[in-house]
């Protein structure tokens, strides 16, 4: 079958992009989205032209390097499946599609569909991790895990970055993204030592990148391809206010959140006040 589309183009950050009109022949209903685009940029070597440039490692749905917008869509028309597992048997012969990179300040565009998505590495490496003494290796059940927490770790690991929910989200909030990242080692017997230290470190870090606040559309659980659910943000919630209680730390900026001093200062500020009254 035969397809239009109409692609971003953009040669590095610094340039202004354009949509450019393509037309690829020869696409077969078992071809992946992604091989489509193998063809057309087969085309435009052969024709001496830049290929287009996007991002892709697994191609099987796990690596989450892939994704851009599909007529507006992240990831294209299928629910829960990421770009490079939707197949053109989706799609009819005489389609046109739009195709651009995300949309999001704090995912700068690298080239035609390639984002800058460190934004995420920044928030993991701020607590994404455990500590754990070295030495020969554990025993495999040395810490008896509960099934339930090994049931919502694991379905807030099948998180894979690949930044859709930033990229759907009206406000181009990462609250999903970062929920599902700390819920994954909150939930977790060896994840409990430094669970307040992760929360509100990679929160933190979080209101450091250029994300948007979070206002509830639920946009980002509508678009994700692994189906990573709303209630991993509530949980970040919940967690926020409990580690904030639990410790002292510097004034903590959550966007969108009431700031309330630590427990000490507000301690310290009472006594001043008994002072200066007597
Ligand atoms: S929460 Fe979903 S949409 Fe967001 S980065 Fe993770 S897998 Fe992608
Ligand atoms: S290429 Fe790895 S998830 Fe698509």
């Amino acid at each position: 079958m035969k397809l239009s589309l109409r692609i971003w183009r953009q040669k590095d950050r610094n340039t202004p992009g354009r949509f450019v009109s393509y037309e690829v022949d020869g696409v077969t209903p078992d071809m992946s989205f992604l091989e489509m685009l193998d063809v057309l940029n087969e085309d435009l070597t052969t024709r001496g032209e830049e290929p287009v440039a996007f991002e892709h490692d697994c191609r099987e749905g796990i690596c989450g390097s892939c994704g851009f917008l599909i007529d507006g869509v992240p990831h294209g028309p299928r629910r829960h499946t990421t770009v490079c597992q939707l197949h053109m048997r989706f799609f009819k012969g005489g389609d046109s599609l739009t195709l651009e990179p995300w949309r999001a300040r704090a995912f700068p565009v690298v080239r035609d569909l390639v984002v800058d998505r460190s934004a995420f590495d920044r928030i993991i490496q701020a607590g994404g991790y455990i500590s754990a003494p070295t030495g020969s290796a554990p025993d495999a059940n040395a810490i008896l895990v509960p099934k339930e927490a090994a049931d919502t770790a694991f379905d807030a690991a099948a998180c894979i970055g690949c930044g859709a929910c930033v990229a759907s989200c009206p406000n181009a909030a990462a609250m999903l993204f970062t929920a599902a990242k700390v819920a994954h080692l909150n939930s977790l017997p060896q994840g409990q030592p430094e669970r307040d230290e992760r929360t509100l470190n990679m929160v933190a870090a979080m209101g450091r990148e250029v994300f948007g606040t979070c206002s509830n559309h639920g946009e980002c659980e509508a678009v994700c391809p692994k189906g990573i659910p709303l209630e991993f943000i509530a949980a970040l919630n919940r967690d926020v206010i409990r580690a904030a209680f639990r410790r002292r730390r510097e004034p903590l900026h959550v966007i969108g959140a009431a700031q309330h001093p630590a427990h000490e200062d507000v301690c310290e500020s009472n006594s001043a006040q008994k002072e200066s009254s007597t």
